[in-house]
């Protein structure tokens, strides 16, 4: 039997909903298709955007979704995206395949589909391949009131009143894909394009500036020292996990032998080392700056036979395992991780849907999505884990929180491929007489849904959990991902 004690007084710290964000780039089959197939597909939709979509992401409360990149952000010209479809002008996407953009999906496009699905946007805001001036004309066409050129255009094409913008980035990848720049450069850019993004009537911008990748501490360092007293909302930090960690033959989505598999849950985990160490820089200099993790997720070989530009891969269990393992680590950090988007939400890496024409499934990263749920704007409660690790990685991960309508909320992992974890929680000092909802997602360590199965792997009831005296009992079966609400 091992043990997790849960401080159930002891939660000062809200999650923030944004931690279980989502990120759509223009890229493969993401946006068209994916989200998107225009109103006059026999698919059903609403204003071009797919019903199926629409419902699963709503049932799992996405609360912010980022676009348009990614490395697109950087060559992406708003003007391209507005006015009457057929005079958008066809670019290319140079980043994914030099395949042709219709930039039939656009700005309006765009908010659209946020407010479908009741999720804030996230700007990835165009540094490297624009200028001050687009940047600053973007946002005056999207949250200015009040009478200009730009603000009468918007309303020419559709809009009448402003929409809320909460969320922009300031550039994407720019040590990379996003102008190859170094830290002292972009933080000076930084300050600069900030400057001239502006509030306009009750709008607040947050902005988020273009942090590290991976352990890339040195960025971190010179741009927060550089951009503390800008006053950003947070910067960014990207990390993802690739099954072989090399960037050449990362490893199938389906076939891989059980060292894989845990090289990819200690690639994952490698994420609480990151925030430490990260969050441990800019703590340095200022109290109040969030790291968002604006990307992150299981990065494989694409599927064969799809266009390798396209980032199309399946999911499986272990991608499950990764969600889980990462959203622990996220809430157990909530006092710094202020929100991440998962790569990317349909048919790009590790998505929670992937569509065939008409068909849509929910992928297993899915209803790790829906277990935890719950934890969106819960209070933290710290937990400690006394279990087995397997060559350093640890077996068991755990967060817990208490809902705003006082339930306690626990979402647990078993990473281990063959360990079934006899489990006793303590819930110290807390008020709870019965287990209110208990579900489980098990299934070995491959398994995936297909459009032959599409629902395959799904959470089940998670028979066999017992709360006495304040403590809970349950038996978490190898790979899986539980979710026991307590009242
Ligand atoms: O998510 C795919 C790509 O990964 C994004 O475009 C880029 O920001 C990152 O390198």
């Amino acid at each position: 039997m091992h043990t997790i004690f849960i401080d159930a007084l002891g939660g000062k710290t809200k999650i923030n909903r944004e931690i279980y964000g989502h990120f759509s780039e223009h890229l493969g089959r993401c946006i068209y298709d994916g989200l998107f197939v225009g109103k006059d597909s026999d698919i059903p939709n609403i204003d071009g955007v797919r019903k199926d979509a629409i419902e699963a992401l709503r049932a799992i409360k996405i609360p912010v979704l980022r676009w348009p990149g990614g490395c697109f952000a950087e060559e992406y010209h708003w003007r391209d995206g507005i006015g009457p479809v057929e005079n958008r002008p066809v670019t290319v996407n140079n980043y994914w395949g030099k395949v042709p953009e219709s930039n039939h999906f656009g700005t309006h496009e765009f908010f659209n589909l946020c407010e479908l699905l009741g999720a804030q946007p996230y700007l990835a805001a165009n540094l490297s391949g624009g200028t001050v001036r687009e940047m600053q004309d973007w946002v005056e066409y999207i949250t200015f009131d009040g009478h200009s050129t730009l603000s009468d255009l918007r309303r020419k094409n559709g809009r009448k009143k402003p929409w809320a913008l909460p969320f922009i980035g300031i550039g994407n990848e720019n040590w990379g894909g996003g102008g190859n720049m170094r830290p002292e450069y972009y933080a000076d850019e930084y300050r600069k394009y900030q400057t001239f993004c502006k509030d306009y009537g009750d709008n607040r911008l947050k902005k988020i500036a273009c942090g590290p990748s991976d352990d890339d501490y040195d960025w971190t360092e010179k741009l927060v020292k550089s951009i503390r007293r800008s006053k950003p909302f947070g910067i960014s930090m990207h990390h993802y996990c690739a099954p072989t960690r090399n960037w050449d033959n990362k490893g199938s989505a389906t076939a891989f032998s059980d060292d894989e598999y845990y090289s990819t849950i200690a690639h994952a985990i490698f994420m609480d080392e990151l925030i430490q160490k990260h969050g441990a820089i800019i703590r340095r200099y200022d109290a109040d700056i969030a790291l968002i993790v604006d990307e992150w997720g299981v990065w494989c070989d694409t599927e064969p036979g799809t266009n390798p530009d396209f980032l199309y891969q399946q999911n499986s269990m272990r991608d499950a395992i990764v969600a889980a393992v990462t959203l622990n680590i996220f809430n157990n950090h909530a006092d710094i991780v202020k929100m991440a988007n998962l790569a990317q939400t349909v048919n790009v890496l590790q998505s929670v849907l992937l569509t065939d024409g008409k068909n849509m499934l929910k992928t297993p990263t899915y209803h790790v999505f829906d277990l935890f749920k719950a934890h969106q704007d819960s209070t933290l409660l710290p937990s400690h884990v006394a279990a087995p690790a397997k060559d350093d990685i640890p077996l068991i991960s755990c967060s817990a929180s208490l809902t705003k309508n006082g339930k306690f909320v626990l979402t647990l992992c078993n990473a281990s491929l063959t360990e079934a974890m006899p489990l006793r929680c303590i819930l110290d000092s807390a008020d709870v007489s019965a287990i209110a909802e208990a579900r489980v997602l098990t299934a070995p360590k491959e398994a995936c849904n297909t459009f032959e199965v599409p629902d395959a792997v799904h959470p089940v009831s998670f028979d066999g959990c017992v709360l006495k005296d304040g403590c809970l009992s349950c038996t978490l079966p190898p790979v899986s991902v539980a979710e026991i609400v307590l009242k």
